[in-house]
């Protein structure tokens, strides 16, 4: 274990109230429904590693299925830790649950944060990237729907309810559209180095989806 992975799994073993997901309380999937988690972690893995360093630390906020994570830890050596409000864990990893406002982590822990199609989920979202940015050192990964016209809205609504009755995930909080997640980064002391498009997980079915790649500026901490 290098010493950047001795760090991690000291913090990991710090974390107060921390709870690792048990394979008993795993939910039972389909093979349908596997398939299509399978793919999904494979779509965003292909856009991701374009976007993070081999051997990057990295923090999956809202990490859901942590298929992903599974995939960033073996084909693109990061060392990750999947952190979420809730389990959907999939995998043999590790999962830190937490309150969803206060990440139980030092400032500067991580070199990426991950935020995949996870803030609009949050009840907080301002509360959520604000302590993203405190725990990176380097960049922030968000994705989220481009939800524009009123036709993106629609989509991204049916595709939510049809997860919801489908597997029984929650409803998102928040129908914002690019430039607005671009403004609260902005107000919260995060810079917006990248914006970009990059396509749609499941065609028509769902919305398209934007990467947004964001770096802390020093504004935020400088005291009045
Ligand atoms: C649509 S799922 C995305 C999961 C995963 N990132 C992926 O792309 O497969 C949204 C996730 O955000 C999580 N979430 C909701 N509120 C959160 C919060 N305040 N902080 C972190 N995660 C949150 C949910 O529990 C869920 O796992």
């Amino acid at each position: 274990m290098d010493k950047q992975a001795i760090e991690l799994s000291e913090r990991q073993g710090r974390v107060e109230g921390m709870n690792a997901s048990q394979p008993a309380e795993r939910r039972e999937l389909s093979r349908s429904d596997e398939r299509v988690h399978v793919y999904r972690a494979q779509w965003s893995f292909e856009r991701l590693s374009q976007m993070i360093r081999e051997g990057d630390s990295v923090l999956n906020l809202g990490a859901g299925d942590c298929r992903l994570d599974q995939r960033l830890a073996r084909d693109h050596r990061c060392e990750v830790v999947s952190l979420d409000v809730d389990d959907y864990n999939e995998t043999e990893l590790p999962l830190v649950l937490y309150d969803g406002l206060h990440i139980p982590f030092p400032d500067d822990s991580f070199d990426v944060v991950l935020l995949i199609f996870a803030l609009h989920h949050a009840e907080d979202p301002a509360a959520v990237l604000r302590e993203a940015r405190r725990v990176c050192r380097r960049h922030i990964i968000a994705f989220e729907d481009s939800l524009i016209s009123l036709a993106d809205r629609l989509v991204f609504r049916g595709f939510h309810r049809f997860l919801k009755w489908s597997q029984g995930f929650p409803l998102p909080q928040h129908e914002w559209p690019p430039q607005r997640w671009s403004e609260l980064a902005r107000d919260i002391g995060l810079a917006e180095i990248a914006q970009k498009d990059i396509g749609r997980t499941f065609g028509y079915l769902a919305s398209r989806h934007m990467a947004f790649v964001w770096e802390k500026t020093d504004a935020a901490d400088r005291t009045p």
